[in-house]
């Protein structure tokens, strides 16, 4: 009850308590919350009523709930009298999905805008039960007297399972849905085709799920092997569940059935959620393609530099086909959109096709994109007669998109486009890459990104933010073959998106949200959800240190143990346990791995303690403000050999940058002398996408390298007041991301102007 504190009986709003009252740990943080004196206390029977049987399954689902948690039997009826809980629709005109939740001494009500309403006060209902359960012992179960009122700010809310690169059990995806329902998450769009598994099956076309659907084991389930035994992770391991034996081969894969997939779907409605299915083309085809070739030009299947060949636009039979498993997806899914993909597609055959250029002749289009774009609103009219919205990927803009459809912004680095069709009306979800990629990894800043997406966002779409309907978490499963991956991808970041959907920005904070996820560690614990354990703190991937360095650790899920080694291997439960902090007095790599309580392993983390002197500063004569950047057409994957590469051109900048109109094939070397004001130890945060390296007087300070998703490395140098010679090299291949703070030693980020030098 430490978050409860008693005020007068009297209605009292958050605006008037905000700061006064504490609040229980509701995610997302509602609108009001006033919390009163007294509780409620769950007996033995719990009678839930409902006012129309239009909620009787909302009713069901909170009963089952209830059962497990507050471990008492419940009786579900429509009538209004003796009931401890009771549903029921609101008649005002608040926006579907508000509720308001109101708990007496006596009574738990519910009153919702819609069914979807009820479902969310559920969900507060559910949080205010699961958190007293943590602190209950053998008494039974009580919750504060309590009133919230609430409202959603976005209408969608998702989060996208591609369940083609590895495929996930119904209950793996149901015990999803639960746990999207608890934080009032709305949308689950469920990524069923790609080149690598086709996982829903179309009775038209039996070989796509009969053949397609399994696979023998490929480069990226090689890599989760290679995965399971370098990182010492159970969660690599491909489940054997998922083998088949198939003549002299051994398979691996999985599909849903037609039932299979209406059974999610009730179960995902029941709670408030609409699964929205996504078959991917024209591109992303292969596992199609594979099992009915002539869905390709012709006869070269093989992959282009980057994506997959697509599937051929230009013949009438490859369009019936297209309509044809959408009529049975259409038939599958109630929702009202639909995602067609539309994403990376290689337009080589294109170019080579008769029957695409015949396509392009015919309709006058200009280039593979207008025949793509030709591709989509051909299939939107289908859509649109089916009575389905059309949703796609961004790259659906390029070729011209029609107005009703939506769009999915995706690529991060493409911003403009996306602005561009939102101020003209076009709706678009958010979830760019850089922020919302849940395949990626996370480290200390995802979080805070994804919470405090709302600056990105006012500055990609100032007023037309209106035509924003929601923010959505991506998990691509390449490298994500079990639940428990699936798991620690996907958690604790689902109930920062969760919040950034749902509250809105004057009643959130994030120092609040962190306050209040404390409780949601122990509660997703008690979920079976195998989060991932959030970053050790108190130290950065290089330390420098003069003469001895006390290094001492946390970590914001308290109830993580932690264990390390000094000698390079992976620590488990039997290695030294950190409990209090370590005096270092010599260059000592250490390697740390935290450990739920249940077991379960998080990150490996290693840091180098590095025993410095002051580096000496060099002489320089002749110099020119600016840092000075070798661009060459480089395509390798890492940052050494990217001068062997062939030169494109040399630019002086004022702050470490990508030089405006440097695209394509990127590799950067920049040099400079970096000014130091005082004698100290500093801080360089490198931030990039993909791979970089940065050296101080020659030596290796943040290794940040490798082709990789947006991350941040950090590392420190001691040293003396003055200039310094710096080299930062840096790759990419597809529109990427470079950053550098410099942090003085007491953690001031230096402004670059009279910080970057060049020689004459
Ligand atoms: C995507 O990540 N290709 C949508
Ligand atoms: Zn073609």
């Amino acid at each position: 009850m430490k978050h409860i504190i008693i005020v007068a009986l009297t209605a009292i709003c958050l605006a008037s308590c905000s700061g006064v009252v504490d609040r229980p740990d509701i995610i997302p943080v509602p609108k009001e919350v006033a919390v009163l004196s007294g509780e409620f206390v769950f007996g033995r029977t719990v009678k839930i009523a409902y006012t129309s049987e239009d909620l009787a399954p909302s009713a069901q689902y909170l009963a089952c709930d209830l059962e497990t948690v507050a471990g008492c039997k419940t009786e579900l009826s429509p009538v209004w009298r003796n009931d401890d809980i009771l549903l029921a629709l609101s008649d005002d005109n608040a926006p579907e999905g508000s509720y308001s939740l109101e708990v007496t001494a006596k009574e738990i009500r519910i009153t919702g805008n819609g069914y979807s309403g009820v479902v969310n006060g559920i969900a507060s209902l559910r949080q205010l039960v699961y958190e007293a359960s943590l602190n209950s012992g053998d008494k039974n179960i009580s919750i504060p007297v309590c009133r919230i009122q609430d409202a959603p700010r976005f209408e969608w809310r998702g989060i996208m399972l591609d369940v083609a690169r590895h495929f996930f059990t119904k209950d793996e995806v149901k015990q999803l849905l639960d746990v999207m329902a608890f934080y009032k998450m709305n949308r689950l769009h469920w990524h069923l085709t790609d080149d690598q598994g086709w996982r829903v099956e179309i009775r038209k076309y039996p070989d796509l799920t009969e053949k397609g659907a399994w696979r023998h084991f490929n480069n990226h389930d090689r890599k989760c092997q290679a995965l399971e035994k370098s990182e010492h992770s159970l969660n690599y391991r491909i489940p054997e569940e998922r083998l088949i034996v198939h003549g002299r081969d051994t398979l691996y894969g999985g599909y849903y059935t037609q039932d299979d997939i209406r059974e999610i779907v009730d179960y995902a409605s029941v709670r408030g959620i609409e699964i929205i299915p996504e078959v991917d083309m024209p591109g992303h085809m292969l596992a199609a393609i594979g099992n009915y070739p002539w869905l390709a030009c012709g006869r070269d299947l093989s992959w282009g530099k980057l994506f997959s060949c697509p599937i051929c636009p230009g013949k009438d039979s490859v369009i019936d086909f297209c309509k044809d498993i959408y009529r049975e997806i259409f038939s599958l899914f109630p929702c009202e959109y639909v995602h067609i993909g539309g994403d990376e597609v290689d337009y080589t055959n294109w170019e080579n096709c008769s029957a695409c250029q015949k396509r392009m002749r015919e309709h006058g289009l200009e280039s593979p994109a207008e025949l793509q774009s030709w591709f989509i609103h051909e299939m939107e009219s289908f859509f649109n007669s089916n009575g389905k919205k059309l949703i796609c990927w961004d790259e659906g803009i390029s070729g011209g998109l029609s107005e009703t459809a939506t769009v999915m912004w995706w690529r991060s680095w493409s911003p403009e486009p996306v602005a561009k069709v939102a101020s003209e009306g076009t709706e678009v979800i958010a979830c760019p890459n850089a922020t919302f990629y849940l395949d990626y990894a996370q480290d200390s800043k995802s979080m805070g990104n994804i919470y405090d997406f709302d600056k990105e966002a006012s500055a990609t779409f100032g007023e037309d933010i209106c035509n924003v309907i929601g923010v959505q978490g991506n998990l691509w499963t390449e490298t994500t073959p079990s639940e428990q991956r699936m798991h620690h991808q996907i958690f604790p970041r689902l109930l920062a998106i969760a919040e950034l959907g749902w509250s809105l920005p004057e009643v959130k904070s994030f120092a609040g949200f962190n306050d209040r996820i404390q409780s949601h560690f122990a509660i997703l614990d008690k979920m079976g959800i195998a989060y991932r354990i959030p970053d050790l703190e108190g130290f950065y991937d290089v330390n420098s240190f003069v003469g001895s360095a006390n290094l001492e650790l946390s970590c914001q899920d308290k109830s993580a143990r932690i264990f390390y080694t000094a000698d390079g291997s992976i620590p488990d439960m039997n290695s030294a346990e950190y409990t209090v902090p370590i005096q270092v007095t010599e260059t000592t790599e250490f390697t740390f791995r935290t450990f739920g309580t249940d077991g379960r392993q998080g990150d490996i983390c290693r840091t180098q303690f590095r025993k410095e002197k002051y580096h000496p500063a060099v002489q320089a004569m002749e110099i020119q403000p600016g840092l000075s950047v070798e661009w060459y057409d480089y395509a390798g994957d890492i940052c050494t050999g990217i001068e062997s590469a062939s030169f494109n051109g040399k630019y002086i900048v004022e702050d470490v940058m990508i030089p405006e109109g440097v695209k394509g094939n990127i590799g950067l070397i920049i040099k400079a002398l970096i000014n130091i004001p005082e004698t100290g130890i500093y801080t360089f945060r490198l931030f990039s996408d993909d791979g970089s390296l940065l050296t101080v007087d020659g030596a290796l300070v943040v290794d940040n390298d490798g082709a990789h998703s947006p991350y941040e490395k950090i590392g420190q140098k001691a040293l003396e007041k003055g200039l310094h010679p710096v080299e930062l090299r840096y790759f990419d291949h597809n529109g990427g991301l470079l950053s550098l703070d410099v942090l003085s030693p007491d953690g001031e980020k230096l402004s670059y102007e009279g910080l970057w030098f060049t020689g004459k």
